[in-house]
């Protein structure tokens, strides 16, 4: 399965983007936006675990986002379950050397749009921490709402940090 938005393609993730994938991800500015499930350091064992982890699924949930052939981010729809079975989160990080250049937003617009014609859900969310301003605005640039600010409900790195909770619904 591939998706193609102008010249980003998101594929499946390859054992071959081993490589990239931990010359990318070893960046304490993409972990200390995440959740501690993305390592830091982030090395190869951490690497080949997440690879093998996600390039089996069917539909695909998790996405390498390639660009100039180099597997540079991921970007992941994860449907819920029980009385949450018809809410998908959405998370997602990027290579450095491309942020600021509108490549992220581009891509939440298509996924977005992959997650409502694949799963039969309602609403697509993030949760983005209060401090990633980059975050908030890709999710508003792609039509997300802002619904909400939880306060002091996140531990990173020892600290206490909001979280701000963003969504999209299906349209009818
Ligand atoms: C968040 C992230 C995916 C953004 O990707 P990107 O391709 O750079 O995003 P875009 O270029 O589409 O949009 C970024 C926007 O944030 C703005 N921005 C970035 N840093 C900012 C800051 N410190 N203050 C204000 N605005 C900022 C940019 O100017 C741009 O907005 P604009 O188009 O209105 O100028 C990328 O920074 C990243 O991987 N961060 C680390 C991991 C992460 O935070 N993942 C998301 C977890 S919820």
């Amino acid at each position: 399965m591939e998706i193609k938005v102008d010249n980003i393609t998101l594929r499946n993730w390859k054992l071959s983007d081993l490589e990239n994938l931990v010359t990318y991800a070893n960046n304490k500015k993409i972990a200390d936006n995440l959740t501690d499930a993305f390592p830091h350091p982030y090395n190869k064992t951490d690497g080949k675990k997440f690879i093998s982890s996600v390039s089996k699924d069917e539909p695909l949930k998790v996405f390498a986002i390639v660009i100039n052939d180099e597997a540079c981010g991921a970007v992941g729809v994860f449907v819920q379950k029980d009385i949450y079975r018809k809410n998908a989160e959405i998370g997602y990080w990027l290579a450095e050397k491309y942020w600021g250049k509108g490549i992220m937003t581009k891509i939440i617009i298509r996924v977005i749009e992959y997650g409502f014609e694949t799963w039969d859900i309602v609403r697509i969310f993030a949760k983005p921490f209060g401090s990633n301003i980059a975050s908030h605005r890709v999710l508003e640039k792609a039509g997300m709402k802002f619904e909400a600010r939880l306060q002091n409900v996140v531990i990173k790195n020892g600290q206490l940090k909001d979280e701000f909770i963003y969504s999209i619904l299906k349209r009818k």
